[in-house]
């Protein structure tokens, strides 16, 4: 049940990370990808965004801050700084029970005991653990020089060698070109109609329920954009509830140790995977007749990621593409859950005047462009998106992220040594972001502008929307950092918007119990968040 702790860790769904263990981690999915040219438009601060330029790339800058964060560094030589300071605990299980408990709360004390770099050991490896935006930036920002993206075991072998592209700078530049391509404003536009249907199609099956059991109905959309907008699958009914079940099994048990005897996760998530695999690659293989007979559709992230790698040249290998291909859907589907969960969870207990901005801003844009979604219409959807984001910064998916050290360097007087394992608390660096925290980070549990328990003085989409206060993408922290920086993330937002804006026209959210929900103490606590069902009544009522 380690492998169980350590999945919970972050992001159920995959991002990341990871571990040299197969327990020790971890980590989530959006896994692998190149990056060089990440997704530009997803950084720009939203309050100077612009309707994005057709041309415009997706994958063009590394930059992840409008910041400039210093590191308070030093003139002494390295191998005369001290290394940072901190507590080993219990053998092997070391500060794992702690944190998995309370990560703000494991993190505060030690901050305040060793600074804002402190050693651990969690999830049974060494770690250094970073918690500020000023080592998050040496850390992210030095990918391919000071540290190199790491995964579970256990996934790495579940894909293959697929997944090693993510480690080398040439090897991962070239990557996030190709899949970069998969996210431009083109590409966007190209899964904007299924984006809609699809939210459509959720919002009308759910007004027609008594209630919504929240977390399995966003794992029912989140899938079905992964399947539909990824791969375009065009499954449904019993084929579809199939796969469901496959990907959850996959998803559930990809990281874990790499014991591959009959009955173990591992064996779980390999038989899955070669089910799943088994029909991407029928839909990778009419992709690529497509482009034999020269008559590509560009309508999913397969078709926008093969067409990248046509144009480069690259053989079209049917393997090679179905498990990049999969490796999307995993950076993709439990994140996009895990968010969605919680922008929907959040709706009944906002502060009334957030769900009017909404409609207003609705009316005004169907006043505009008619009530159909296209790309100038999204562009102005300012306040959703904003609070889109603002709900990210509260409790968003990835808390952690890992790194190996590659070269020794410096950070906060202190000297990381090649080959340690960074933690890179995302979670805390925004607890403790000097944007946002009024300080109190330092003396409570859960610092004022993060909780979500207190969303009338937390969230404040607004934030987002006033260019003085320096916000950007990388302020969430939750898409990662640097070159390794989520290329789905406009993606997201665009699913994000579309949900958002078909509500504030058409229906009314309300909690079914009448009772507030109980978030648990962090988006990824042992507990699980929330901690009890929510259950969501959707009424239509035309308001725009
Ligand atoms: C709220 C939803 C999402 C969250 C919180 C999220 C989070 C992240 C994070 C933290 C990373 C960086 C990992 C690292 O640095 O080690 C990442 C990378 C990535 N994500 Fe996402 N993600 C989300 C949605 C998506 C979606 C919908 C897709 C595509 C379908 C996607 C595709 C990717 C890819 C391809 C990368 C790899 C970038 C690289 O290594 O160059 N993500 N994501």
């Amino acid at each position: 049940m380690q492998q169980k702790v350590m999945l919970q860790t972050q992001p159920r769904i995959a991002h990341l990370s990871s571990l040299s263990e197969a327990q020790r981690g971890a980590a989530p999915p959006c896994i692998r990808i190149l990056p060089q040219r990440c997704h530009r438009a997803a950084f720009v601060p939203l309050a100077e965004a612009q309707p994005r330029s057709t041309k415009a790339s997706a994958a063009t800058s590394s930059s992840a801050s409008s910041l400039d964060w210093h590191s308070n560094g030093t003139q002494v030589p390295l191998n005369d700084l001290p290394e940072p300071d901190g507590d080993w605990s219990l053998p092997f299980i070391g500060e794992t029970p702690e944190f998995k408990a309370n990560h703000w709360d494991w993190a505060r004390k030690r901050v305040a005991k060793y600074g804002p770099v402190f050693r651990s050991n969690i999830f049974g490896s060494d770690v250094i653990v970073v918690t500020d935006f000023v080592g998050l930036q040496k850390v992210f920002g030095g990918a391919h020089k000071l540290t190199q993206w790491m995964t579970a075991p256990s996934l790495e072998l579940l894909c293959e060698g697929s997944i090693e592209a993510g480690k080398e700078k040439a090897s991962h530049q070239k990557q996030r070109r190709q899949q970069g391509a998969a996210f431009t404003p083109d590409a966007m536009d190209a899964y904007l109609p299924r984006v809609v249907a699809t939210c459509e199609a959720y919002l009308q099956h759910w007004a027609s329920q008594d209630s919504v059991n929240l977390v399995p109905a966003m794992g029912e959309l989140s899938f079905d954009f992964a399947e539909g907008l990824v791969v375009g699958l065009g499954i449904d009914g019993k084929e579809k509830r199939i796969l469901a079940a496959k990907w959850q099994e996959f998803t559930k048990n990809a990281f874990t140790f790499t014991l591959d005897l009959p009955g173990t996760p591992f064996n779980r998530a390999r038989k899955a995977r070669d089910y799943i695999m088994a029909a991407i690659k029928e839909r990778v293989a009419e992709k690529k007749l497509e482009f034999e007979r020269g008559s590509v559709k560009k309508d999913t992230l397969l078709a926008f990621y093969a067409s990248a790698k046509a144009d480069e040249g690259d053989p079209l290998d049917e393997h090679e593409l179905a498990m990049n291909v999969l490796l999307l859907m995993l950076a993709g589907s439990d994140t996009s859950r895990d968010a969605h969960k919680v922008l929907l969870g959040v709706l009944p207990e906002l502060p009334p005047a957030i769900m009017e901005e909404l409609r207003a801003e609705q009316r005004r844009i169907v006043e505009k462009h008619g009530k159909g979604f296209g790309r100038a219409a999204m562009a102005e959807m300012r306040y959703a998106e904003a609070l889109s984001r603002e709900v990210l910064r509260i409790w968003g998916p990835a808390d952690i992220l890992f790194r190996l050290v590659k070269e020794d360097f410096e950070l906060h007087g202190k000297r990381i040594r090649k080959g340690a394992t960074i933690l890179a608390s995302m979670l805390y660096a925004k607890a403790c972001d000097p944007r946002l925290s009024a300080g109190d980070h330092t003396e409570s549990a859960i610092p004022l502008h993060m909780d979500i328990h207190q969303l009338h003085a937390s969230v404040k989409p607004e934030r987002w929307l006033d260019p003085s206060n320096k916000l950007d993408m990388a302020a969430l922290a939750t898409f990662g950092m640097g070159p390794h920086s989520c290329l789905g993330a406009p993606l997201y937002l665009q699913e994000a918007k579309v949900l958002l804006a078909l509500i504030a026209r058409g229906y009314d959210v309300s909690n079914a119990t009448g009772a507030p929900n109980d978030w648990g103490v962090s988006p990824n606590a042992a507990g699980g968040s929330p901690a009890a069902d929510v259950f969501l009544k959707f009424v239509p009522h035309k308001y725009v």
